[in-house]
Formats: structure tokens, sequence, C-alpha cells
């Protein structure tokens, strides 16, 4: 992969990452709303107390995350755009995405959660280079360190934690390899 000077305003990054953070907060409040009323209901909170509501949530809400960035690198993978190289880095990437969508559904279903699949359509812009799709997998990308970040700070279930520090792992390394793409700095 070709590392290229930024063309951007250094602040684009700074900003970019304040919006993901905002939208990753809405779809956590949304997704712990239906979390919590299918656990006042169910056995589940008999068996495993308060501390199980927000990590359902929590899980929910990462796994619109992961849905969102396997279809991300799924346009990519179909634009026609990318380079052999990148394609096969995207390829690598989406199925580190499908091992994590994978993972927590299996986690949400053996809480008897129901997990939610794909939106029908997502809107990525439209994408007219190797580098608007670099660009766009790399907002997700951060989007998800974020997401597990703040997951792995306020997750309760030693399990789920587990799971989500493994995630971070990955989301940082996908990071850090677009940023060198488009010539972010890593440090
Ligand atoms: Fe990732």
């Amino acid at each position: 992969m070709k590392a290229e000077k930024p063309e951007v305003n250094l602040m684009e990054p700074l900003l970019a990452e304040k919006n993901l953070r905002r939208e990753w907060l809405r779809f956590a409040g949304t997704a712990s709303a239906g979390a919590i009323l299918f656990l006042l209901t169910g056995k589940t909170k008999e068996l495993y107390g308060q501390s199980l509501q927000g990590d359902v949530g929590i899980l929910t809400a990462a796994l619109y995350l992961e849905h969102e960035a396997v279809a991300a690198y799924q346009a990519g993978a179909e634009s026609k755009l990318l380079s052999p190289g990148v394609f096969k880095v995207a390829v690598a990437f989406q199925s580190d995405h499908k091992y994590h969508r994978d993972g927590i559904s299996g986690v949400l279903k053996s809480l008897g959660v129901e997990p939610k699949g794909p939106e029908k359509k997502y809107d990525f812009g439209h994408l007219r280079s190797e580098k608007d799709i670099l660009r766009l997998a790399r907002d997700r990308e951060n989007g998800a360190v974020l997401a597990y970040g703040t997951l792995a700070s306020n997750i309760l279930t030693k399990a789920v934690l587990n799971f989500g520090a493994n995630v971070l792992v990955d989301e940082v390394r996908h990071r850090t390899v677009l940023n060198a793409a488009i010539g972010v700095p890593n440090y």
C-alpha cells in the first residue's frame, strides 16, 4: 500500500473523531433502551443482575458498527477502484469484522437476546477513488476504536470484556494501517 501525504486540514481527523463519538453514544443509548426492555421482562436479569443490562446495550451498539464496517468494506471491494494490494487488505479487514459480528451475535444469543441484522442500505456517499474508500474505511475504524474503548471501560461482565478487548486490538491495527495509507500520523 502506498502512503500519501495528507491533503486535508489536520483538524479533520479530530473533528471526525468527535462526530463519530457522538454517533456511537447515540447508538449505544438507543440499543440500551431495547436491551433493558428485554432484560426487565426476561429471566436473564434474575441470573445476572443489573450489570448485564448495560453490557447487552453496548454489545448491540457494537454489533451495529460491525454490520456497518462489513458493508463499508463490501462497498469498497465492489467499487472496482481498489488496487490489488489494497483490495487484499480490505478483504482481510472485512473478514475480521465478520468475525467480530458473529462473535457479538453469539454472545447476545447466549444471553437470550436476538441480535439485530444489518440495515437494508448504507449511504457511504459517492466513492470516486481508492483514496475515498480508504478514508471511508479509516473513519469507520476510528469510530470502532472509540466505541470499543468506551465499551472496555464500561463493560461489567468478564467474558464480554475479554471479547471486547480482543476486538479493540484488531480495530487499532486496522486504523493504524489505514492511517498510514492515507498519510494521517499514527503518533
Ligand atoms: Fe476494524
